[in-house]
């Protein structure tokens, strides 16, 4: 399974990501995970407490496997392109319109876009060399995440645009003689093939899903709205909204933190409205920034209640055992009037 953790800069992707890719290899002996961060502004290293490169590296766990790996997306392209460029070059040069100083100057102005896609493509070809079973990737913050996911139909368009070009070589070599397909022709087929596997397994649900992170602030439903909106749209699947950073109920009295657990609570019942019956789960803002293995096993999202908070009940984080939970309850917490506030 492909679990894609996204949202805006800041609100805590990639703690959530390598919090869920830590739990998924510790449920069990025989786990085998892959995290994998694709932003260019790496941060899983930091919460991982690791040195992370483009080679994974083992985390070590209680239980499973945990391999964790920063993509270096450009270098990743570099070397595609290099490996390829012979046969690209060849392929444009075919076409009419473009000569090898045009086909040059594509090539090196490495298309905006295509960094991404080659993340995408690299991240699948490492799950599949590391047979991990389960992959967890951090990604970079929305706009750059909808144009990753995009990516492989790109790589179909481009495939195709490519194969066009080849058409009127392969009809001019027909006429003169017998077409063979040689390496280019397969360069197009490799590329259109894996373009439209990747494209197919990031929409189906049984093989990716999207965690929308987000923080419980009031800017954040619009853009919560128009974030999952598109990537429906482009026929993926949004397994659930994570609101991270929710402030707990405090154990002395503290009147800031009453007026902001109520500008939340308001916060999360606008966004249960605008996601009927959508799984959301909720993080409470910890004391201290959390990295390493100990603060990212206390970093589970609330189970949902019944898969949805019913209307009139809420989620009351507190801590058991150190671990940080949040109980379906919300009694402990009153304002200053006693009115009980929706969600805690
Ligand atoms: N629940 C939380 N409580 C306290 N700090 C948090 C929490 N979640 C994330 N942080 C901190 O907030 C900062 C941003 O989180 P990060 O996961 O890097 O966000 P993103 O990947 O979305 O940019 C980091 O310093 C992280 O340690
Ligand atoms: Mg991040």
């Amino acid at each position: 399974m492909y679990r894609f953790f996204g949202g805006k800069g800041g609100v805590g992707k990639t703690t959530c990501a390598a919090a869920a890719a830590l739990r998924l290899a510790e449920a069990g002996a025989g786990r085998r995970v892959l995290a994998v961060s694709t932003d260019p502004a790496h941060s899983l290293g930091d919460a991982l407490r690791a040195e992370l490169g483009a080679e994974p590296l083992r985390i070590p766990t209680r239980r499973g496997e945990l391999l964790a790996v920063e993509l270096d997306a450009p270098d990743a392209l570099a070397r595609w392109l290099a490996e390829h460029r012979a046969d690209l070059e060849t392929l444009a040069e075919r076409g009419t319109w473009l000569d090898r100083d045009d086909v040059r100057r594509l090539l090196d102005l490495s298309l905006p876009g295509v960094d991404e896609l080659i993340g995408l493509l690299e991240l699948v070809r490492l799950a599949r060399a590391e047979s991990c079973d389960e992959v967890v990737v951090d990604t970079a913050p929305t706009g750059h995440t909808l144009r990753l996911l995009a990516m492989p139909e790109e790589l179909v368009r481009l495939a195709g645009a490519l194969d066009r070009l080849q058409a009127d070589h392969r009809i001019v070599a027909e006429t003169f003689g017998a077409w063979h397909p040689d390496r280019s022709d397969d360069l197009l087929a490799e590329i259109e093939s894996q373009a439209r596997e990747i494209g197919e397994l990031l929409r189906d649900s049984t093989r990716a899903t999207f965690h929308w992170v987000l923080l419980p602030e009031a800017l954040a439903v619009a853009e919560t709205r128009d974030g999952v909106g598109a990537l429906e749209q482009a026929g993926f699947n949004v397994a659930e909204l994570i609101v991270n950073r929710v402030t707990p109920p405090p154990e002395a009295p503290c009147a800031l933190c009453d007026a902001r657990r109520q500008a939340e609570g308001e916060v999360l019942d606008v966004l249960r409205d605008s996601f009927p019956g959508r799984t959301i789960r909720l993080l409470p803002e910890e004391e201290r920034e959390p990295r390493g293995r100990t603060a990212l096993r206390r970093m589970e999202p609330s189970p949902p209640a019944g898969g949805i908070f019913p209307v009139g009940e809420g989620l009351a984080p507190s801590r058991e055992g150190g671990k940080v939970r949040l109980s379906p309850s919300y009694s402990s917490a009153r304002t200053g009037g006693g009115k009980p506030l929706p969600y805690f």
